[in-house]
């Protein structure tokens, strides 16, 4: 836990508008400064500056925050990340700090990256002693300039050669950052050997891992740095930080599969791609990329495996659609991939086929039509029932709106019936669909009352108090992490922002799951008010199901006779208070 006095001293020391003057162009506005927000997409500024107050704010979406806030938002920065880069800044050294909760992770120290900095640097000298090594970057049709862009090396042959880098070879960081392996002898050895080496940097410009090539045939192809405290292989994106500006100036953002084609492309011009670490696309992948732009075109070679990972990439995509920005899905001709089709047509073709790269929705109803007989009653009902999970979870109002009534179309239906099929309430009122968040039917369609409370809360702290264990029961951890956040938000009501929920309850059970909670909401943009009409709303359902929990467990106990007068009482009251429920005007059917 880091001292509250020595986060209060930081941020009086550093200046917000410096901080995000650093990433957006802010205009002086009579005593603030505005921007157009970074957190949602829009065309006239609504984001603001307070440098009185030192806070952001944003009238479209709601994003409000400190300069700590910022950086994690923006930067996409853990709560201690933001602190250490904000205090380096402004060369204020960090305090020794102890967490809240029983044991940890091993703190990752700056120390880490500069061990991984520095075996990039060797990496990168040993590539200059190697012909054969250069040989192979040439054969593969890669320039000096753009090995150096993306700082490719290479890891000499030998077992223990990184002591030349590493004097203290046997530093136990070496083996946490994964650059040596220890056997079960406790004799190290380096883990890249003879491999051709590309760095993966981060968004900060931090070394986090490497990725190893064999030169020539050989087991395995590519050698990744395992998962380190520095590397979570499934929120990091290869080649972000170099095609950064190439994605702001295209527009637009590529995703291939591998790291050669990354450079491959970027060889050809082509530098807003980026590959995944040789894992499935994940949400981390999809929100990081439409945080930084308004298209994200994923391609797959045009095999069976591509065609797979695809329609994952679809199903990973539906809750991180918006109506402003457009995914699209590239398939290679078969037997190609980005690199072999850039080099041997170049360019401009290889563009083009970005720029034909077919929609989602396109995608998505092409490969229903295909899974299903149309032409049959049977098929058509099929569809449809293929469809309804998807379309519930398309977050996106408009483009969910758009898919139905083709779905529809295609089952030969009306969009009512569609609708009903598909469980999904009445159609948006007009305009509704306008709004950055999407709509509460989608919302409440897939999730738990305590995941939809959960986000409520973090987005209003202050609702947290009104949870008890008369409301929340259950022993899920969602349930659990409520009743958590209800008594140390009662216990301290000056709790104003999730960031101080995150941080009271790192290293508690409940911090993955308000971590996800909070990516969530990165993508909705919830306001407070609409966390608070949601909260208002979902605490009636909460209700009724509970007492559906208690009467079937005194139908159960009537079953085999041992109603008392009290429980028949009880039993009585119990309906009574439901009926009332039902009867509340705007309530809504409980989904559980
Ligand atoms: P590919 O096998 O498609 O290789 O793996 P590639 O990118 O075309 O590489 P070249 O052109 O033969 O050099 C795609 C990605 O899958 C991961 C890597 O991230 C690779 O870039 N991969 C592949 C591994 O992690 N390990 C492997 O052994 C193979
Ligand atoms: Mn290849």
């Amino acid at each position: 836990m880091i001292p509250d006095s020595f986060k209060r001293d930081l941020l009086n020391r550093v200046d917000i508008v410096d901080i995000i003057q650093r990433h957006l162009q802010l205009k002086k506005a009579g005593a603030n400064y505005s921007a157009c927000c970074p957190f949602h997409n829009e065309k006239s500024p609504s984001f603001t500056v307070s440098p009185s107050k030192q806070f952001y704010h944003c009238f479209g979406c709601g994003a409000h925050g400190d300069a700590i806030g910022f950086l994690m938002e923006y930067s996409g920065l853990g709560y201690i990340e933001a602190i250490k880069e904000l205090a380096a800044g402004a060369g204020m050294t960090m305090p020794e700090f102890e967490p809240r909760f029983g044991k940890k992770k091993e703190e990752t120290g700056p120390d880490l990256y500069e061990l991984m900095r520095r075996a990039m640097q060797y990496y990168r000298e040993q590539l200059k002693a190697s012909p054969q090594a250069i040989e192979y970057l040439k054969q593969r049709g890669l320039s000096g300039q753009i090995a150096a862009h993306f700082g490719i090396g290479y890891a000499p042959d030998g077992w223990q050669n990184l002591q030349a880098a590493f004097p203290d070879y046997n530093d136990k960081s070496l083996k946490e950052v994964g650059l040596v392996i220890e056997n079960e002898a406790g004799k190290r050895y380096d883990r890249f050997r003879d491999r051709i080496m590309f760095p993966i940097i981060n968004q900060r410009g931090f070394v986090i891992g490497f990725g190893g090539r064999v030169i020539g045939a050989g087991e395995p192809k590519y050698l990744n740095s395992p998962e380190t405290p520095l590397f979570e292989k499934g929120r990091e994106l290869y080649g972000l930080p170099q095609a950064r500006q190439a994605i702001r100036d295209a527009g637009r953002a590529l995703v291939v599969e591998g790291y050669m084609d990354v450079v491959a492309l970027a060889q050809h011009g082509v530098g807003y791609a980026v590959a995944t670490l040789g894992t499935a696309t994940t949400p981390v992948h999809v929100q990081k990329l439409l945080r930084q732009t308004d298209e994200i075109v994923f391609s797959f070679d045009g095999d069976a495996a591509g065609r797979k990972a695809a329609w994952h990439a679809l199903e990973v995509c539906l809750p991180a659609t918006q109506d402003s920005k457009t995914i699209r899905f590239l398939f290679l001709p078969e037997g190609e991939d980005p690199d072999s089709y850039v080099r041997s047509k170049g360019k401009a073709a290889f563009e083009d086929l970005v720029g034909h790269a077919e929609p989602l929705s396109a995608y998505l109803l092409s490969q229903l039509r295909t899974r299903t007989d149309t032409n049959t009653a049977e098929g058509r009902s099929r569809l449809v029932h293929e469809a309804k999970p998807l379309l519930k979870s398309v977050a996106a109002p408009g483009l969910q709106l758009q898919l139905l009534k083709q779905v529809a179309d295609i089952a030969g239906m009306t969009q009512q019936e569609a609708e009903r099929l598909c469980e999904m309430r009445s159609t948006p009122a007009p305009g509704a669909w306008q709004r950055p968040a999407p709509s509460k039917v989608a919302r409440a369609a897939v999730k738990s009352f305590e995941l939809r409370l959960l986000e409520c809360v973090l987005v209003k702290p202050a609702l947290a108090g009104e949870l008890s264990g008369e409301i929340i029961r259950g022993d899920n951890l969602e349930a659990q992490a409520l009743l958590g956040l209800g008594e140390y938000v009662r216990a301290n009501p000056d709790v104003s922002s999730e960031i101080m929920l995150i941080d009271h309850f790192r290293g508690s059970p409940y911090e993955t799951l308000l971590k996800q909670v909070r990516s969530e909401l990165m993508i909705l943009g919830l306001t407070p008010e609409q966390a608070e009409g949601e909260f208002r709303d979902a605490l009636p359902g909460l209700e009724r199901r509970r007492i559906h929990e208690q009467l079937n467990e005194l139908q159960r106990r009537n079953k085999t006779g041992v109603l008392s007068p009290a429980d028949i009482e009880q039993m009585n009251a119990l309906t009574k208070r439901l009926a009332g429920l039902d009867r509340r005007p705007g309530t809504k059917r409980p989904v559980v």
